[in-house]
């Protein structure tokens, strides 16, 4: 594995093996790698020949107040991690490399309206920095295929409409959460959780598969439940951001056309914010098939 910081540097690297034939697959991520990003590299492994990974902590995707300061960097161990997945490039730039101007007079790109609801409503600006790094990443690695986590869901769909909207030619693969044990959803976020806040932690995904299996079960009352919901996250210790039940493909309320239901949740413990989401196939006589 090399790792590159330059954009000069892993272009002409990169270049190299797209001439050879190889099938060049991405997977961007900010590090401190979990095994959730390392499935992710298993699955762009799966798909090509050559692998990239970029390690960027994007400033531009935090608002004021957010965690950017604090965001775990742990490059020497993840590069340790990278190098035992096979990995072929690590990108790691510098803030300058990406933003050599300064992150205000940067180029942005704004996906409409599925990002005005859910961590879109509560962290203004947050996608408009996620799709103007993805896009810069992109242009850099030129990949033809890219790999992203489904626990972001709100964030993989955002991604797909921009590649359509903007017909940029990369497949998008989302690939299932990874959970521990007890169901919680691997993230960098999870190190900042108390003991205590880590033993209330796996109610979050719980709490998700309780009403799954109610709409399942078929209760269609979804505003009712998300207010239920809503009282049983705090009664569990959380300060709840949002518990909402979509049309998975569009982010908003369910209609008689949703096929795909997905249930998103974003709440604090303290002072971390953490988000899941679980997802259910609605047939067309009501049955119900339950996903990840
Ligand atoms: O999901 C993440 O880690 C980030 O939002 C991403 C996609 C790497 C963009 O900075």
């Amino acid at each position: 594995m090399k790792t590159h910081t330059t954009v000069y540097g892993l272009r002409h690297a990169i270049a190299r093996n797209r001439a050879q034939g190889q099938r060049i697959c991405f997977v961007p991520t900010m590090g401190n790698l979990h095994e959730g990003h390392l499935s992710l590299v298993k699955e762009a492994k799966l798909r090509g020949e050559c692998v990239v990974v970029s390690i960027f902590v994007n400033p531009l995707q935090f608002g004021a107040g957010e965690d950017l300061d604090c965001y775990p960097r742990t490059l020497a161990a993840d590069k340790e991690k990278l190098f035992a997945e096979g990995t072929c490039y690590l990108f790691a730039p510098t803030v300058d490399e990406m933003y050599p101007g300064g992150t205000g007079p940067q180029s942005q790109l704004s996906v409409p309206d599925i990002t005005e609801t859910l961590c879109g409503a509560s962290r203004p600006g947050h996608f408009t920095g996620v799709a103007t790094v993805v896009t810069k990443l992109f242009n850099i690695v030129q990949p033809d295929v890219a790999i992203f986590g489904k626990k972001d869901f709100q964030q993989l769909q955002v991604i797909r409409k921009m590649v359509d909207d903007m017909c940029m030619p990369v497949e998008v693969v989302g690939v299932d959460t990874h959970r521990a044990e007890d169901g919680l959803a691997l993230s960098s976020r999870n190190g900042f959780l108390s003991d205590d806040e880590r033993a209330i932690a796996p109610r979050l995904h719980q709490i998700l598969q309780e009403y799954r299996e109610a709409i399942a079960n078929g209760f269609d009352n979804y505003a009712e439940l998300e207010r239920h919901a809503i009282r049983d996250l705090s009664a569990a210790g959380f300060e709840p951001d949002y518990f909402n039940i979509c049309d998975a493909a569009t982010l908003r309320a369910v209609t008689a056309k949703t096929e795909d239901i997905v249930i998103l949740v974003a709440a604090r413990l303290g002072s971390t914010r953490l988000i899941d989401n679980v997802t259910l196939i609605l047939a067309p006589h009501g049955d119900c098939r339950m996903l990840g």
